[in-house]
């Protein structure tokens, strides 16, 4: 499936869940990633899947996505389509826990996307990591939320990355 494609299948699949990345905001990280020759990128939060269906079919076909998700749902209520499998790695377990050493393992990192707990430490913790291992672009969804945006600005001051672009909930930097 294309992102058009995976677009409407996901909008399709919207009335069954709140949660997930808004479509306007997929096509929107499906356009830098493809203007940008992005190949591998880091996430965390999967949830119904939906971030993680736009980033697999954004990516080439030797691209990696690797998501990272404590709370695992059952494979079929995840709303990712079999085809994308031989590029996703889903890691079962809490970013504190497994983020560095993904990030480490997978370097170089061209995208990382922030899609878990939105609450200060635990997505300052996420940027800090993503900015300590060079990661060309960094974008978080629900910027909008709580005190995301916050944390959001407080990264960008703390960090060489500047906003290069801005969706609906979602925000993207670029390294300078
Ligand atoms: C907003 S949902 C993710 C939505 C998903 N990115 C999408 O677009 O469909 C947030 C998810 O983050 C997960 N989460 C919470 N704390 C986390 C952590 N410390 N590390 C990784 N994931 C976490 C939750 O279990 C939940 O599934």
């Amino acid at each position: 499936m294309k992102v058009n494609e995976i677009a409407e299948y996901l909008e399709k699949k919207r009335p069954e869940t709140v949660m997930g990345l808004v479509g306007k905001d997929g096509e929107l990280l499906a356009e830098v990633i493809a203007k940008n020759n992005i190949k591998t990128i880091v996430e965390t939060g999967i949830c119904f899947g939906f971030s993680s269906a736009f980033f697999l079919a954004a990516l080439p076909a030797d691209g990696t996505l690797v998501s990272v998700e404590p709370f695992m749902k059952p494979r079929k209520d995840i709303l990712v389509p079999k085809e994308f499998d031989a590029k996703w790695l889903p890691i079962q377990n809490y970013s504190k826990n497994v983020l560095e050493a993904i990030l480490k393992t997978f370097s170089p990192v061209d995208m990382f996307f922030h899609d878990s707990d939105h609450k200060y430490e635990p997505m300052m913790f996420e940027y800090r990591l993503a900015a300590k291992y060079k990661v060309k672009f960094v974008a978080s969804d629900d910027i909008g939320a709580g005190n995301a945006g916050a944390v959001w600005n407080d990264f960008l001051k703390e960090h060489n990355y500047k906003e290069v672009a801005r969706g609906r909930r979602c925000a993207i930097a670029q390294k300078i």
